[in-house]
């Protein structure tokens, strides 16, 4: 059944000029048939360097968004507009200008998992695998990090020379991996690396051998000798990993590292999509215009 819906995928892909880009989150059956799979950092770079008229996005809304705000004269269609990511939505808009008040000097830096409307406030973009890079190289001494708790505060560790004001954003995803449980995982397989995402919080962080974003975990375990990892990210990146590395074990923390979210996106609305080439990602305009600065700035600083 996958299988002949696969080849309808594949023929209508190419019969409407489409491009699939996803993420390591949705499903692995979602990812085989996904022309680039990776990270936010590089679907928003490659978002920008794809050559067919349209863009379909396996992924959440903030990423449509980022696509559409990248390439305002492509189509970015969504197979399921509901699949949103709650932490984009964790800041308001008033508490970034109290802030900017507050601190006339202040660059809000925000990480792309946020609706376009916050990043239409906000001086420029980070993902997780570039936040410190980006973060480094601006002259603000004050930096508002929104939404993310975790990842500002992660950040903010390892520059010492500037003041940070957190907000209070999360992800449910990262933030259920307890680090109780990590502890357990840990005794069950002493050899393990532990492996993960700065979302979670910084009891794990303090705990784990290497933390990255998802491209970056999925590099380091191909990369290392070691032969058994604890993954502290959501569980579709283990598609990857076990893919590329047969002889290596991964092991998943708890049962709640699933983005219900992501797993919206199935084979079948890929498909309906494709057929229709909607729903389409639209924005106004007055926000694409503002909201698209500070990915551009992103892509720069990034480099
Ligand atoms: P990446 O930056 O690793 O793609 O992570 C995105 C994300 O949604 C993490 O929850
Ligand atoms: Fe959002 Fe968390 Fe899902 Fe990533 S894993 S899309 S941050 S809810």
């Amino acid at each position: 059944m996958s299988g002949k819906m696969m080849e309808e995928i594949k023929r209508l892909k190419e019969e409407k000029d489409v491009v699939i880009l996803a993420h390591y989150y949705v499903d692995g059956e979602v990812q085989e048939i996904a022309d680039l799979v990776g990270d936010s950092y590089f679907l928003a770079k490659k978002a920008t360097e794809v050559t067919q008229q349209n863009i379909l996005f396996c992924g959440v809304s903030f990423m449509g968004e980022s696509a559409k705000l990248l390439n305002p004269e492509k189509r970015v269609i969504m197979p399921d507009e509901c699949a949103d990511c709650p932490m984009a939505h964790m800041v308001e808009i008033d508490k970034i200008e109290e802030v900017r008040r507050q601190y006339p000097d202040v660059a809000v830096v925000c990480y792309v998992n946020s609706t376009a409307e916050i990043k239409a406030h906000s001086d420029v973009c980070v993902t997780s695998s570039n936040a410190l890079r980006v973060v480094q190289k601006l002259p603000n001494r004050h930096i508002f990090f929104i939404p993310d708790n975790n990842l500002g505060r992660y950040v903010a560790k390892q520059l010492p020379e500037k003041e940070f004001i957190f907000n209070d954003g999360f992800c449910h995803v990262h933030t259920s991996i307890h680090v109780e449980e990590l502890a357990k995982a840990k005794e069950l397989h002493p050899e393990a690396k532990v492996l993960s995402h700065p979302e979670c919080t910084q009891d794990i962080l303090e705990i784990s051998d290497f933390i990255g974003s998802t491209s970056e975990i999925i590099d380091f375990a191909c990369g290392s000798d070691g032969k058994e990892f604890i993954i502290c990210t959501e569980m579709g990146v283990f598609f990857e990993l076990e893919q590329k590395n047969p002889g290596k074990r991964f092991y998943s923390v708890g049962h709640r590292q699933f983005c219900p979210n992501m797993k919206r996106i199935t084979l079948e609305k890929v498909r309906d999509a494709l057929e229709t080439l909607s729903p389409e990602m639209e924005l106004p305009e007055e926000i694409r215009n503002q909201a698209n600065k500070p990915l551009k700035r992103m892509l720069e600083l990034a480099q």
